[in-house]
């Protein structure tokens, strides 16, 4: 870990108010970030996972200047958001992805030609940097087409080769692979570990975790507006109970079952749901010391006792985080 995180942020507010009602008489305030503390070092990939609205998309904005905080302190690259955006603003490339932010009417090469000449890229380096970028996210053959024939994931990718344009040292990414195919999704995330490999540190918001387990080194769980969670998956795993996940189904089973197996050693958590006709226990798992044939002989007077084991895996954990949050 650097001695200076390039995302610094504590106790970060964000109030929206907003009127609504029939005469526009109602004011509504929602509280969209209550109070978030994250560090992002030098050089890595960080992702920030949480439930829709939980705070994603404005937390993103905030740290790339698009959006005041209400209160807290923000610092990017040593930078002030609040004070020194024009400085921070070079440095930095933000991808929102959507239908906002590019100009339909002119061609890819033509938006990036504009972007280019935004962010100050040199003359003498501008169409060499712009070919550059659109082989990187494999746009070439389309970069002459009007943008308005795009489909979403031309679009996205477009957004991405506007956001890596200038050489940014930080790149924010709000849900970087979403409306893409698997394969271009593939691409993109083989684009994003070979920027980090050329130095540039990733922030990027996501809602599939095999993503965010495959790229990211650390990660947030943020829910209503509050980090309840960040660490590496490794760290998270400690954190919801173990390393193990053991599966447990049957046509039901009684509470006194269910209680027996919270009680046995190294069990942190056992959540039940049906599954079909079926009862299908989760159980999160601390220690090597429980075994499976334990568990078989528990359960002995269910014939058609189904037992599984896997490594829980980063979608176990947010599972967890989140229903606990909501809880
Ligand atoms: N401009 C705005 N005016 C009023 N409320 C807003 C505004 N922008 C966001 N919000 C509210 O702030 C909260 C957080 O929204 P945000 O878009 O940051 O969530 P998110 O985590 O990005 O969600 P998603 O996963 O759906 O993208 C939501 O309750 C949302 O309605
Ligand atoms: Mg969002």
């Amino acid at each position: 870990m650097s001695a200076h995180p390039v995302i610094h942020t504590r106790d970060v507010r964000r109030v929206f108010e907003s009127r609504k009602g029939f005469f526009f008489n109602e004011l509504v305030r929602t509280e969209a970030l209550k109070g978030v503390d994250l560090d992002v070092d030098a050089g890595e990939i960080f992702g920030l996972l949480g439930p829709n609205g939980a705070g994603k998309t404005t937390f993103t904005k905030i740290v790339s200047t698009l959006l005041l905080p209400t209160s807290g302190t923000v610092e990017v690259l040593g930078f002030d958001v609040t004070k020194e955006a024009h400085k921070l603003r070079p440095r930095i490339g933000l991808v929102l992805g959507g239908e906002r932010g590019l100009y339909n009417r002119i061609s890819a090469r033509e938006n990036l030609r504009y972007f280019a000449d935004l962010f100050g890229v040199p003359m003498e380096r501008r169409d060499k940097r712009i070919e550059e970028v659109l082989e990187r996210v494999d746009l070439v053959e389309a970069a002459d087409r009007r943008v308005e024939e795009f489909s979403r994931g031309m679009k996205q990718k477009l957004h991405l080769a506007r956001g890596i344009l200038h050489g940014p040292e930080v790149l924010f990414l709000d849900e970087p692979t979403i409306g893409l195919d698997p394969k271009s999704a593939r691409e993109t995330r083989k684009l994003i570990r070979s920027l980090v490999a050329d130095g540039v540190t990733i922030f990027l918001t996501t809602h599939y975790m095999f993503e965010a387990e495959e790229l990211c080194q650390r990660i947030a769980v943020l829910s209503r507006g509050r980090v309840v969670a960040q660490d590496s998956v490794a760290g998270l795993r400690k954190l919801v109970g173990g390393d193990r996940t053991i599966e447990v189904e049957a046509y039901g089973f009684d509470d006194g079952e269910i209680q027996r197996l919270r009680a046995l050693p190294g069990v942190s958590r056992v959540v039940s749901e049906e599954y079909g006709p079926r009862l299908r226990l989760t159980m999160r798992v601390r220690t090597n010391e429980l075994e499976l044939a334990t568990i078989r002989t528990m359960l002995a007077n269910h014939p058609e006792l189904a037992l599984r084991e896997r490594r829980t895996s980063l979608e176990d954990i947010y599972l967890d985080l989140v229903e606990e949050e909501a809880s």
